[in-house]
């Protein structure tokens, strides 16, 4: 793996970074408050061409490369993971997904408006009852002949709301399991489509984050995508993509975290002296500077990878695991060295240690990542 990126990914990153740190920051903490979705600002990442960046230019996307696509996740999550999250969820699962598995009428529809940002789109899997366990599907989709009847609930939804192109697992054959689970492209505005409250979340609080209700909805055949019965596949593949960009931002909400404690030590005296000067401070800054470096590594090794075609889910899986655990600890740590400056919103870090959390949980639970790693290992 080549450790020095190429102009365009530094590039990405400066652009990304530079968006981030003189657009997101201005508002976050009022959006975070409140709640509010970051409207404007997703237009300015699709005006960036980071929405769809990663889709090849033959539908309309940046076609650029998974480094890239995570240096703009990282920069972004150093600032605001509600709206890394948004990015992430649109590009690695939504726009990834249609591109790898549809065929291309479906991308023709659908794939084009979400790779230039026209539309957002959103991944249904999780349900009331199916969170880890994915495979306990208990949405219907009912073959009609030429059309899917669906009818179930879906949970935590990212862009639920503001995203219109959904891509819903439903199970179509019960008695087969997972084997009878497809996937398939709905319209947001369908009838039959209704949401639950915005989720008052802990953290990425202006994401948009909602149940989905389907009650009789008429979906077309040709909006299933992939082979009859591989549903379940292709969202373990997604996941398994998925994962980058999350340990991306965790990587990110940890460096974001790291940095300003760093700043925080050099400045803050206590005892006459600069509290990085006191070796319990220093040791601490030492343990987090250390293992936001091996996150990221763990992280640009997994896009690697996947930029060059090797198989990439057992390490997607290690980077989202260290990544999460470590943007947890870092986290808690930088709010401890700003002692009660860090238990208040302006200081920014506790709102980065409310953000890491969900990292250990959303696009697979830390102790998933555990299964999936250990089951890797145990057949090599
Ligand atoms: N690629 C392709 N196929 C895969 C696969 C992969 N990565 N992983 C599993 N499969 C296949 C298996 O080969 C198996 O197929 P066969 O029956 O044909 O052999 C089938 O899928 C079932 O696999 P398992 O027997 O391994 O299934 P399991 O029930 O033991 O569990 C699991 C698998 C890894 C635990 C899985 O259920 C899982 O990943 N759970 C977590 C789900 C998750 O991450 N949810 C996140 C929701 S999305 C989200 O958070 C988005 C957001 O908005 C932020």
């Amino acid at each position: 793996m080549d450790y020095k990126f190429t102009e365009e990914q530094e590039m990405i990153r400066q652009s990304a970074r530079d968006f981030a740190q003189r657009e997101l920051l201005t508002d976050v903490l009022e959006r975070d408050a409140k709640g509010i979705y970051p409207a404007q600002h997703i237009l300015r990442l699709a005006e960036l061409g980071f929405l769809g960046m990663t889709v090849d230019p033959l539908w309309g996307g940046g076609g650029m490369d998974n480094i890239s696509y995570v240096l703009a996740i990282e920069e972004i999550s150093k600032c605001d993971a509600s709206v890394a999250v948004i990015l992430a969820v649109h590009n690695s699962l939504g726009c990834y997904g249609i591109e790898h598995f549809g065929n291309d009428t479906q991308k023709e529809k659908y794939l084009r408006p979400l790779a230039t940002g026209e539309k957002i789109g959103a991944f249904l899997l999780s349900e009331p009852e199916a969170g880890s366990d994915a495979t306990m599907q208990r949405t219907t989709a009912v073959d009609m002949g030429d059309h899917y009847i669906l009818n179930g609930t879906k949970n935590w939804i990212t862009s639920a709301d503001k995203g219109s192109i959904y891509l819903v697992m439903a199970q179509t054959s019960p008695e087969l399991k997972h084997k009878g689970i497809n996937a398939f492209i709905v319209e947001r505005n369908l009838p039959g489509i209704s949401l639950g409250p915005h989720e008052d979340k802990m953290g990425m609080r202006s994401s948009d984050t909602h149940s989905v209700m389907f009650t009789d909805v008429r979906v077309p055949k040709e909006n299933r995508i992939g082979e009859h019965g591989a549903g379940f596949k292709i969202a373990m593949k997604l996941l398994e993509g998925g994962r980058i960009g999350i340990a991306a931002q965790a990587l990110g909400i940890a460096e974001g975290a790291y940095e300003r404690a760093l700043r925080y030590a050099k400045e803050r005296k206590s005892f006459g002296t600069e509290i990085i000067n006191h070796q319990a401070i220093s040791f601490k800054l030492a343990n987090m500077a250390t293992r936001v470096e091996a996150a990221r590594h763990l992280v640009y090794k997994s896009a690697w990878l996947k930029d060059n075609h090797l198989p990439y889910g057992k390490e997607s899986a290690m980077a989202k695991y260290y990544a999460a655990e470590t943007a947890m600890y870092v986290t808690t740590e930088a709010v401890q060295i700003h002692g009660g400056y860090g238990y208040v919103k302006e200081y920014h870090v506790e709102r980065l240690m409310r953000e890491a959390k969900v990292t250990q949980i959303y696009e697979g639970t830390s102790e998933i990542q555990q299964i999936v790693i250990s089951r890797a290992i145990a057949s090599e």
